[in-house]
């Protein structure tokens, strides 16, 4: 595991929309996973300016998300297919074919899962999978409990999760579950790139940086992955010691 802590939330928001600009710049038919929420919305727009300051092309490139709500239309404003077109595709008008999402309608849910790990296989994999964490050490929606062998499936949310996702929602409640990548689904990609800032997660990136393959806080799987790395604002590095 890499660890930037970064000088500020700012800093470390750059950091990572550099990591995410300089792969889609330098590689081929990228195949990018991406994580939503508070804190990648500023990484996000340092991203749509870095492309659009560039007339980067990215046509060639395809994205996954890593997680969706069940039970919200996909037109609904607090749906993470909402969410990444409001910070991505329409800012940089991208063709939304480039665009897997975890497939949530009603019908076919039970093998939403299985479709997705294959659509996830037949584009070669991911390189590059973006993670935020919960508060509570999720990933994705990999809530604790999740098993280090867990796939694309169905997940049921913790009152936790709902309570911190509540905020995204500006009318009615958050879902009770959703349909997130596995841990080894993410475990899957060739690199992983995890930002946390803010105080609220300070408590989860200690247990990370203390503890290994945790099923209490999934984000401690990762840790045994060869190419992870790990950047964080000074609030969220807060409760962490490093002896070098
Ligand atoms: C949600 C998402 C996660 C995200 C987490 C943190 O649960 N499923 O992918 O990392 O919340 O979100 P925020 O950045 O808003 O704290």
């Amino acid at each position: 595991m890499r660890i930037i802590i970064a000088k500020s939330s700012s800093e470390a928001v750059e950091i990572v929309s550099d990591m995410i600009f300089n792969k889609l710049q330098s590689e081929q038919d990228l195949v990018l996973g991406l994580a939503t929420g508070k804190t990648m919305e500023p990484v996000y727009k340092e991203v749509v300016e870095k492309v659009k300051a560039s007339h980067l092309d990215l046509r060639s490139h395809r994205f996954f998300m890593l997680d969706e709500y069940i039970g919200l239309s996909t037109s609904h404003p607090s749906s993470f297919k909402s969410y990444i077109n409001r910070h991505l595709i329409a800012p940089l008008k991208l063709v939304s074919d480039q665009f897997q999402f975890p497939t949530v309608g009603t019908e076919h849910l039970s093998k939403a899962g299985e479709v997705y790990e294959e659509k996830i296989k037949q584009a070669g994999g991911i390189y590059l999978q973006l993670l935020g964490i919960g508060s509570n050490g999720h990933i994705g929606f990999n809530e604790p409990g999740s098993s280090s062998d867990s796939r694309t499936r169905i997940v049921k949310l913790t009152e936790e999760t709902r309570k911190a996702n509540q905020s995204q929602f500006e009318s009615g409640s958050v879902p009770e579950e959703a349909l997130s990548m596995g841990v080894a689904s993410i475990m899957d990609a060739k690199e992983l790139l995890m930002l946390a800032t803010g105080a609220s997660k300070a408590d989860a990136i200690k247990y990370l940086f203390n503890h290994h393959d945790d099923e209490s806080c999934p984000a401690t799987f990762l840790k045994a992955h060869p190419r992870f790395t790990l950047v964080l604002d000074p609030e969220a590095a807060g409760k962490i010691s490093l002896n070098i």
